[in-house]
């Protein structure tokens, strides 16, 4: 039962600053290779976009914008490439500096580099893990499926920014504890609310803001692929109760090609040696 003591940060506070985020940031590695590639004449914008899409903040901002009203048209892009050439090199290379100049404030954060280096670590797995579902499974379009598991807990920047007890809870917590659970439990919301709250804001797919909102959930029916994606996946790193499902069975026979996958992208952005 939710019963908040004198220290911890009350729901309220928590939904507004959830509503007032503009931006989230970014690992420092990242948004220094992003630039290096932004300032170099010979890149191109593959160069670009093979970094931009394993990142959450970048990604999300890009996805926000391409999704607004001025650049839409209505018409919902999930697709990160495509979004990209939507907004143009000069947009991405604005969010990018947005990013950079967010490192003061993250000072004043309770956010640090280490919580952004694991919460960016367990994305990139269930990205890696919903992208191989999906291609065994032969459901949703495997970027998607990439894309939607990478913003997936995007909700708990808020916690990681705005409470500074929120580490030592989860570091408390047991293996397989529904993560979800305890934060109603400590602060009467958890992050698939908060992840919401901005993927509503920002205008994310509906696809994608359903599986912020949804991923803790007991596996959803047949019908929501890409849910079912995410949260499988999900799982999978977590081990969360949901008992054996066939999409766990799958991830067990591929955990080396996605261990090995995830390595690769780690080495890739450079963060391997940390
Ligand atoms: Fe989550
Ligand atoms: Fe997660």
């Amino acid at each position: 039962m939710y019963m908040p003591n004198a220290s911890t940060i009350p729901r309220e506070q928590l939904i507004s600053r959830a509503s007032e985020i503009k931006m989230i940031p970014t690992l420092h590695t990242i948004a220094d290779r992003v630039f290096s590639v932004l300032d170099n004449s010979n890149s191109s914008f593959n160069d670009l976009s093979d970094i931009v899409r394993y990142d959450q903040a970048i990604t999300s901002k890009i996805i926000s914008i391409a999704n607004s009203a001025y650049y839409s048209r209505g018409i919902e892009i999930f697709n990160l490439q495509r979004a990209m050439l939507t907004i143009g090199f000069e947009e991405v290379r604005a969010i990018v500096t947005c990013i950079l100049l967010m490192d003061g404030i993250m000072k004043l954060l309770k956010l640090n580099e280490e919580d952004l280096l694991s919460l960016w670590r367990h994305s990139i797995e269930v990205a890696c893990a919903a992208r191989v579902l999906s291609e065994r499974l032969m459901l949703e379009d495997p970027q998607k499926a990439f894309t939607a598991s990478l913003l997936h807990d995007i909700g708990r920047i808020i916690f990681y920014a705005f409470s500074p007890e929120y580490k030592e809870m989860q570091d408390k917590a047991k293996p397989g504890t529904d993560l979800a659970a305890l934060e109603r439990e400590h602060f009467g919301i958890d992050h698939q609310e908060t992840g919401h709250i901005i993927a509503v804001k920002w205008k994310f797919p509906a696809d994608f803001a359903k599986v912020v909102r949804n991923h803790h959930k007991q596996l959803p029916d047949a019908g929501d692929g890409l849910l079912r994606l995410v949260a499988a996946s999900d799982r999978f790193f977590t081990k969360e109760p949901g008992g054996i499902s066939p999409e766990g069975m799958i991830l067990d026979r591929e955990r080396d090609a996605i261990a090995f996958e995830v390595k690769k992208i780690m080495k890739f952005m450079q963060l391997d040696i940390r």
